[in-house]
């Protein structure tokens, strides 16, 4: 590949400002970088404006807690049976940088027990083997990370020897890298060889897995449905046959769990339908006019918000691959180079970071399987270092329903 050429037709050639200065092996680490950049987020990410919240957004069906009594036995089957013949695997999400709670590390390795050691990945293995045991069988689970947090993560298994899953239905995966923008859009280099890149979002999953040969590797393996779900919740029901089985007896081919929310503000995406497909506005995104809708009746209207927690037919996902996600961008502050090489540390947010949000996914499917879980049940996430959604909420949380002293 010609690179210069290249980023000329990109207007990025600044990224070559200190070429000459090289040894043949940084540049080489520089040129293997560009070639990997995904171009087209940047332009997606420069040219498009914010998803609007404009009025085409409503509100979506959920099949709530009450209305699944009536068909759990069947549900429960048609899930139990898929779950037998190896038709699901799971993805856990956990290549995020963590950094809220502060925790030296890949978050799934937090320590959660007090008067022993009980991580957040052998919770989670843990709470795959809650659905695949008693039907004596074993799960596919992927583990998705970054280059920032690959080895580590990998090592963190081995050290504990898989936490006694067997190891070779445990598949470590990386996912993509996006660049730092300035806010014109130009890459930003960390070093002279190296262009400033974070972790492209959790929504670049499945073209991550794509690109690796995954995808059909699973096929080879069987498995027609991915439970995709996040690494920070202690309570991820993750294999759960009435969600499944629901999702087959519907003919949905997707799903979201989703709880009831404890107040409008709570930090969690909300359930919709935006221009006739399912949606989810993300937390951060949600204009107040959405949050305090109400209906007629003085309930909210987006009530419901998505645990992370969520159903992929793998053919129908497929199909749909290629299609353009939006880019959400935030605006932070990253250390870079300037143009004189000297080493910027910004006092000001200088710089774009760009991220896929799984759930810009739903929309790409015609419908989609909104199921409400009880919170108490399936829902203890660990975000903060203390307070709401903290390591010690979520301790609580999880002995009072495995009735298991951390
Ligand atoms: C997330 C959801 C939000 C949901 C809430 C529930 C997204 C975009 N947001 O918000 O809708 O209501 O959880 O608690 O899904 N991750 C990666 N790679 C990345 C970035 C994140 O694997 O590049 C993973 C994280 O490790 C984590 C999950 O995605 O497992 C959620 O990401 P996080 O950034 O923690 O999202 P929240 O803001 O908590």
């Amino acid at each position: 590949m010609d690179i210069r050429k290249m980023l000329q037709e990109q207007d990025q050639l600044q990224v070559l400002r200190f070429e000459s200065e090289l040894t043949p092996e940084e540049k080489q680490n520089l040129y293997s970088q560009l070639e990997n950049v995904d171009f087209r987020m940047i332009r997606d990410a420069m040219q498009s404006a914010d998803k609007k919240m404009a009025d085409e957004i409503g509100p979506a069906d959920t099949l709530t807690i009450a209305m699944q009594e009536a068909d759990k036995e069947t549900y429960l089957q048609a899930g139990n049976e898929a779950l037998k013949q190896g038709k699901m695997a799971a993805v856990i999400l956990a290549g995020g940088q963590g950094s809220r709670l502060g925790h030296d590390g890949p978050k799934g390795t937090v320590n959660v027990g007090i008067t022993r050691d009980k991580y957040l990945f052998e919770i989670l293995l843990e709470n795959v083997r809650r659905n695949t045991d008693p039907l004596h069988t074993v799960m596919h689970v992927y583990i998705m990370t970054s280059d920032i947090n690959h080895e580590s993560t990998v090592s963190f298994f081995e050290e504990h020897d898989y936490f006694g899953y067997p190891k070779d239905h445990l598949h470590f995966f990386r996912q993509d890298m996006a660049p730092a923008l300035d806010l014109q859009g130009k890459l930003l280099l960390e070093t002279k060889s190296g262009v400033s890149l974070a972790p492209n979002g959790n929504g670049g999953w499945f073209r991550s897995l794509q690109r690796q040969g995954l995808v059909d590797q699973m096929k080879s393996f069987g498995v027609e449905w991915l439970d995709v779900v996040s690494v920070d919740s202690v309570l991820q029901n993750i294999g759960d046959p009435l969600y499944l089985g629901a999702a087959l007896v519907k003919g949905m081919y997707c799903g979201a769990k989703v709880v009831s929310k404890v107040t409008p503000e709570e930090k969690v995406g909300a359930s919709c339908i935006r221009n006739g497909h399912p949606s989810i506005v993300e937390y951060s995104e949600l204009s107040d006019e959405m949050r305090y809708a109400k209906n007629p009746d003085g309930t909210y209207q987006y009530q419901y918000g998505a645990i992370v927690n969520y159903l992929f037919n793998i053919r129908e996902t497929e199909k749909r691959a290629g299609e353009s996600m939006p880019v959400h961008k935030a605006i932070k502050k990253i250390s870079c180079l300037d143009e004189s090489g000297a080493p910027v540390v910004p006092a000001e947010p200088n710089a774009i970071k760009m991220e896929y949000f799984i759930f810009d996914i739903l929309e790409f499917f015609d419908s989609c399987l909104f199921m409400e879980c009880i919170r108490e049940d399936e829902f203890a996430p660990i975000k903060n270092a203390s307070g709401v959604d903290s390591l010690e909420s979520a301790r609580k949380l999880y002995t009072a329903r495995f009735g298991d002293i951390l």
